[in-house]
């Protein structure tokens, strides 16, 4: 990013922002660089797969009788190229392979440097859980597959909404500034945590715009389910779902400001709120929010994606200007919700220092 504001190219927002997401997730996952920011390409077209595979998905979701004709055709295997994600299920296997021969030859157990490690110490403390390397596998695919493609999205999202509006941008930055945060530095997550302008522009890009587009399926266990509203008695077995792009635009709990637009102030206190109040209504459009799921297949992720935006969001606003270079964005769902023509010029803000080592920070 430094290097395309300082000669001020094109830069297409959501590519870079999956870039950073992928670079991060690997990071966390397995320990090491993909190198997706170092070359600006998409190594090994993983990217690329993973949105045709998503495209799949997506289809089959919706319409799950067509897997049986395509994929799940025994007479079509034969033209059909490799399975989509192949290559996170390969690169997963080769990880706890590698990760345990290197244990094994250094004598050492398995700690909590990245979430490999932390798997392979649950298989050795959770053996009735954790049952084999392919759960290991199972975890570490489920982390490649749901980790980047939805925070570089959101990531996308806030700062598209954040930048569009010259008023919500100024109050970033003022809060920024007024917490003694000049942008020569990354944001570091202790002091960007307690900002509440930048939890409540994070919070409003997650509501107006969840990375996942479609419904999210459960499955109505034996005794059937009585909808709460007086509604029929659901057989067990009968699949439903709720979209969140549907959910968090409930008024009910999200309203009365306009809850089809970009209005961060629903998370801060209301003028004529005690502070009681105006915590227990944000606490409960919190917990309504359906953006991270719900129940026991919540995203078990969420904490992680939340250092990232909050990092994210704040380093970058605080240290670069944004001229829009295409008026509108499009946005896609293919079961992810995907954003293009986030198209922009980057510059650095007036008196920014240089960033010193990133390593740390
Ligand atoms: C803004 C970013 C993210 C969003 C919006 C998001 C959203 C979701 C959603 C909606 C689910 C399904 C929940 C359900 O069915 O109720 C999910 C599952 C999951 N997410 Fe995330 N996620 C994000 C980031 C991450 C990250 C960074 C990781 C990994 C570090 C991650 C790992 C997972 C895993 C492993 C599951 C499957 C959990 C299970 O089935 O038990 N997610 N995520």
């Amino acid at each position: 990013m430094e290097k395309m504001a300082k000669e001020g190219t094109t830069v297409r927002m959501e590519k870079w922002l999956l870039y950073f997401a992928y670079d991060c997730l690997h990071k966390l996952t397995f320990d090491f660089h993909r190198g997706y920011l170092e070359t600006g390409d998409d190594v090994g077209n993983f990217i690329k797969d993973a949105y045709g595979g998503l495209v799949y998905f997506g289809l089959c979701v919706s319409m799950p009788v067509l897997h049986r004709f395509l994929i799940g055709n025994p007479l079509l295997k034969p033209f059909l190229g490799k399975p989509p994600f192949l290559w996170a299920f390969q690169q997963a296997y080769a990880a706890v392979a590698a990760r345990k021969a290197q244990h094994e030859a250094a004598q050492t157990l398995p700690g909590s440097s990245d979430f490999l490690d932390l798997f392979l110490a649950a298989r050795s403390t959770y053996p009735d859980i954790v049952t084999g390397d392919d759960v290991v596998v199972n975890y570490l695919f489920l982390n490649l597959v749901a980790g980047s493609d939805t925070t570089g999205t959101s990531l996308a999202v806030i700062l598209y909404y954040v930048y569009r509006d010259p008023r919500i941008l100024a109050k970033l930055r003022a809060e920024l500034a007024a917490a003694g945060y000049d942008g020569s530095s990354p944001l570091t997550y202790r002091d960007g945590v307690r900002l509440p302008y930048l939890d409540a522009v994070v919070q409003e890009g997650l509501r107006i715009h969840p990375p996942i587009g479609l419904t999210l399926e459960r499955v109505v266990p034996a005794g059937g389910w009585q909808m709460p509203d007086g509604g029929p008695l659901l057989p067990s077995g009968t699949k439903v779902g709720m979209n969140a792009w549907v959910s968090n635009r409930d008024e009910s709990v999200f309203g009365p400001e306009d809850v089809d637009g970009f209005v961060p102030e629903r998370w801060m206190k209301r003028a004529g709120e005690t502070e009681k109040e105006g915590g227990e209504r944000i606490a409960r459009m919190k917990k309504l929010m359906l953006t991270f799921g719900y129940g026991s297949r919540v995203c078990t992720g969420k904490s992680v994606a939340l250092l990232e935006l909050v990092k994210v969001v704040g380093t970058f606003v605080g240290r670069y200007d944004v001229e829009f270079l295409s008026s509108e964005w499009k946005t896609e769902n293919i079961w992810f919700v995907f954003p293009s023509g986030f198209n922009v010029k980057v510059s650095l803000r007036d008196g920014v220092g240089d960033l010193g080592s990133l390593d740390e920070s």
